[in-house]
């Protein structure tokens, strides 16, 4: 099964993504996860994709098409794939439909800005897995560290509140129109509201799934 998981920067797209891709035991493939690490490893593309992340504005589809398609060769993707933040624009879906990756559920997390930018300003990220907290609505056992490995939490760089307002101006421009674009094909569109707490909107995605 290939899901899609849409939804505004601060949705919750990533916190949820973790259980779901546990629990259908397919992979998350997130492109921004992908950037930072490639951005952490030093590679080029990481490098000038960190450049245009800092601003808020969306990397280039060619850049977005050639790691999706090369994640999709591995082995793991087999059974189906969990798209987080991926596809971003028009192009980008058609580039998937290209590659043959037909999207059978498309789950749209809802959530208003305000609720998004006290989300954005209190997340914390470890940078080696992508696990997501909040210091105030889902805090780590213990303060500014990871759960797993016991290593230090980060604040990302693009979650500066004028970069948050630029990144939902450019959802609304560059990748809200996915919503029409995939309640036009036969993708199972469910949307999800996402106002309530990590566990109530979990319970909600469980129920829309099965
Ligand atoms: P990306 O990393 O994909 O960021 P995003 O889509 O903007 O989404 P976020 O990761 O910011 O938010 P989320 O919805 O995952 O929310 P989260 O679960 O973390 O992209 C970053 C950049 O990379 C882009 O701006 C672009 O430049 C580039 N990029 C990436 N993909 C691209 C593509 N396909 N094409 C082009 N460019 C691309 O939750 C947010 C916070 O809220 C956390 O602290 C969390 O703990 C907390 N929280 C979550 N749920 C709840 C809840 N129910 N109640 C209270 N708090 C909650």
């Amino acid at each position: 099964m290939n899901i899609v998981l849409l939804g505004p920067p601060g949705a919750g797209k990533g916190t949820q993504a973790q259980f779901i891709s546990d629990r259908l035991e397919i992979p998350q493939i997130s492109t921004g996860d992908m950037l930072r690490s490639a951005y952490a490893a030093g590679t080029e593309l990481g490098i000038r994709a960190k450049a245009i992340m800092d601003t808020g504005e969306l990397v280039s589809d060619d850049v977005i098409l050639g790691i999706v398609k090369e994640r999709l060769q591995q082995p793991d993707c087999t059974n189906g794939c969990l798209f987080d933040g991926f596809p971003r624009t028009i192009a980008q879906a058609d580039g998937l439909v290209e590659i043959g990756a037909q999207i059978d559920v498309v789950l749209e997390l809802q959530l208003d800005d305000q609720a998004i930018v006290e989300r954005m300003s209190g997340r914390r990220v470890h940078e080696g897995s992508g696990r997501v907290y909040h210091i105030k609505f889902d805090p780590p056992r213990k303060e500014g560290v990871d759960d797993v490995t016991g290593e230090p939490l980060l604040q990302r760089s693009d979650d500066l509140e004028s970069t948050v307002r630029e990144r939902l101006r450019v959802y609304r421009v560059q990748t809200a129109p996915l919503i029409d674009y995939y309640r036009n094909t036969d993708a199972k569109y469910l949307e999800i509201d996402g106002s309530g707490t990590v566990e109530s909107i979990r319970d909600s995605i469980s129920e829309a799934l099965s």
